[in-house]
């Protein structure tokens, strides 16, 4: 359980707070913690549902914390045409979880991205903020394993 969070009062209790405090609140916790949407709501006097509503609306709200290593998976067109699929396919599999999933154990979060900015090293993934490039599944297995073993140093 959360404390109630400081900033909630710092904004006008009004319907348009809403996003901004849901914005406000992924930017503290790095997701929405359900005690807080429930502080958010009894302040703005709008019903849990609808704030759940609107949250759910939003593709930029999560509603639990991003894994330990967070790995950007690109569909650009550049990583499309040179198997970004097939690297999905390579994480589920290594993983147990798709794209916007986080695993049980807090380890890792996939999030699909659009362009990494990188192309000319298509397939490419980003771990936290570092860049891996010309991918393939075996690649990929291996750096997934060395997550599991305790990071990518070891
Ligand atoms: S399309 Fe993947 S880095 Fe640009």
């Amino acid at each position: 359980m959360q404390d109630k969070p400081a900033f909630i009062e710092r904004y006008e209790r009004s319907q348009s707070s809403l996003i901004p405090l849901l914005q406000k609140t992924q930017e503290t916790f790095g997701y929405l913690p359900e005690d807080v949407l429930m502080e958010i709501s009894e302040y703005l006097g709008i019903p849990l549902t609808r704030v759940l509503g609107v949250a759910t609306f939003y593709a930029q709200f999560r509603f639990e914390p991003l894994g330990k290593y967070v790995i950007k998976t690109c569909h650009g067109t550049a990583c499309h045409v040179n198997g970004a699929e097939s690297i999905r396919q390579t994480l589920l599999e290594e993983t147990g979880i798709d794209e916007g999933q986080t695993t049980k154990d807090g380890l890792i979060s996939i999030e699909r991205v659009a362009c990494l900015g990188c192309c000319s090293l298509a397939p490419v993934i980003m771990i936290n903020n570092r860049v891996y490039g010309k991918l393939n599944g075996e690649t990929v297995r291996k750096l997934i394993r060395k997550l599991k073993k305790g990071g990518l140093d070891n």
